[in-house]
């Protein structure tokens, strides 16, 4: 299929006079869902994170967040008290005519279901529909393993946007059914049936190429269509039929379960390296098939914004909610590098590019987030990159490589380059002596001369301390506050 043109985005920048598309809310969706009108986008898709998947493990694997987070929605019950009212809110903001799906699985399937039939009613339910995301390997099941998520799919009336999405045929129903091949074309062909299950048609009784029956067209369109090679006769005294060509046919018809899309793989090019993210082809079916050009896509729980991304590949609007700074940061990114958009407010006013709101940009809202957000806030303000493993970090938090530094192409990871400055970030009101002693170890152990300490303030024993250790070493520590940061602004540029 041939891609279509994208069509031209209004230049105000606003599809809808009612919100703000491509824009990214950093927030509880909760709240930035309060914010929004009512009835205003089409197509509501979430994917939240249960029990087991505490967010912050979810995205970085092991954390220090860990224990934090261990009782976060400690059963079922509290996680579809979590859910009720933003699903509340979802169905508020979705429109008359909007579809809604919710992506979960076996641990909490049963009372998502509930919940949802309680709050778009029975009626409006859809579809379940299962989406084999794995195949389990190897004989350590007691049980039949769970392969699959479950995506449950609502509508807010019977008015609704359905664009029937299909599969290609399998290569066995192709041999099976599509068994002739044009010479001629090469096109392959089956023969379908063109007599008449209505028996009591006279008009349409006669007798064609010596076969009389009852035919589903009239002599003269059978004629016609004989001429053009259309109808045909295998043998003399067989039924005449008529050509079905293969590539005229849509493909079978996609149903509730979806075995075709693959997980995203260690080595696709779409990976983030974030445990949860979903592949790219599913979101693409829900949005073609539940929403048209230009209609406003919202995933309130976007991660690291696939959803996003699908929308604006396919010409939709969107909008994102996520609680993490971080996933904020790395939707961005892939905003950027996938679909070649823009981050600039300018851009965006007159309708194109795209912006991040409501990131963390007060130092009271900094003390408020987590311990590993703020971490990796203040790693990326600086333009370092976090560690991947937050276990074990031996006092480094990220590393900044300085421009003159640049990967080389077949090193890869960045991790192999040997120019490279730690971070150190501590959330806390007052950085210590013992807070810099412990750096100062991580710096000689990788032997830097260089190194960044970010925290709210120094003491002044801290500062003593960072003197001394330049004069013994040679070896320089930065200590950067918060409000040097914010007041330079270094967070709006880098962050
Ligand atoms: C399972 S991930 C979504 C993955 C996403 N579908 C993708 O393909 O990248 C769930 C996301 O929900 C976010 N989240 C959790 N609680 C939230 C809340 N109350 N408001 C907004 N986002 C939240 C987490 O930060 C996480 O990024």
């Amino acid at each position: 299929m041939g891609k279509k043109k994208k069509s031209k985005t209004p230049s105000t920048g606003k599809p809808s006079s009612l919100i703000d598309t491509r824009v990214i809310f950093c927030g509880d969706n909760l709240d930035q869902l309060k914010k929004l009108p009512d009835e205003c986008v089409d197509l509501i898709y979430i994917d939240p994170p249960f029990n087991s998947n505490r967010n912050y493990e979810v995205f970085w694997g092991e954390t220090k967040e860990k224990r934090s987070f261990e009782d976060r929605h400690a059963s079922t019950q509290a996680y579809i008290d979590f859910m009720r009212p933003r699903c509340v809110e979802l169905h508020r903001v979705l429109k008359k005519t909007g579809s809604f799906y919710y992506h979960c699985d076996w641990h909490a399937s049963h009372y998502v279901k509930i919940m949802l039939d309680q709050i778009f009613g029975e009626n409006f339910f859809q579809t379940e529909i299962i989406w084999r995301r794995t195949n389990a390997k190897g004989l350590a099941f007691r049980s039949f393993p769970n392969d699959h998520d479950t995506i449950f799919y609502y509508t807010k009336s019977n008015d609704y946007t359905f664009n029937r999405q299909y599969l290609p045929h399998d290569e066995k129903y192709i041999n099976q059914f599509y068994k002739y091949i044009e010479p001629e074309t090469g096109r392959r062909y089956r023969l379908a049936d063109l007599t008449n299950p209505n028996k009591n048609r006279p008009n349409l009784t006669y007798e064609f190429l010596g076969v009389k029956r009852v035919w589903r067209w009239t002599k003269k369109r059978m004629q016609d269509a004989y001429e053009k090679g259309i109808v045909i006769q295998t043998k003399a005294g067989a039924v005449p039929a008529m050509k079905r060509y293969l590539d005229e046919q849509e493909g079978n018809p996609v149903d509730s379960i979806w075995a075709d899309i693959p997980p995203v793989q260690a080595q696709a090019q779409e990976r983030l390296g974030y445990p949860t993210q979903k592949p790219l082809a599913l979101l693409d079916r829900i949005i073609k098939a539940s929403s048209n050009e230009n209609d406003i896509v919202l995933d309130a729980f976007c991660g690291c914004g696939t959803a996003l991304v699908a929308a604006e590949n396919l010409n939709r609007q969107w909008l994102g909610i996520d609680i993490s700074p971080t996933s904020c940061r790395v939707m961005a990114k892939r905003l950027r590098d996938v679909c070649k958009m823009k981050e600039d407010e300018k851009l965006w006013r007159i309708g194109r590019g795209f912006v991040v709101r409501d990131l963390p940009r007060s130092e009271k809202q900094l003390r408020e987030i987590p311990p590993f957000e703020f971490e990796n806030w203040a790693v990326i303000a600086l333009g370092g990159v976090p560690n991947v493993a937050k276990v074990g970090d031996m006092g480094i938090d990220g590393r900044i490589y300085p421009v003159s530094a640049m990967p080389k192409k077949d090193k890869g990871e960045l991790g192999f380059m040997d120019v490279w400055y730690p971070i150190q970030v501590k959330q806390k009101d007052k950085v210590g002596r013992p807070d810099i002693d412990s750096f100062e170890a991580a710096m000689m152990r990788e032997d830097r001369s260089q190194g960044f300490f970010v925290g709210f303030a120094f003491s002044s024993d801290a500062m003593r301390e960072i003197q001394a250790f330049l004069k013994k070493t040679g070896k320089i520590i930065r200590p950067i506050t918060i409000k040097d940061i914010l007041d330079e602004q270094i967070a709006y540029k880098l962050a």
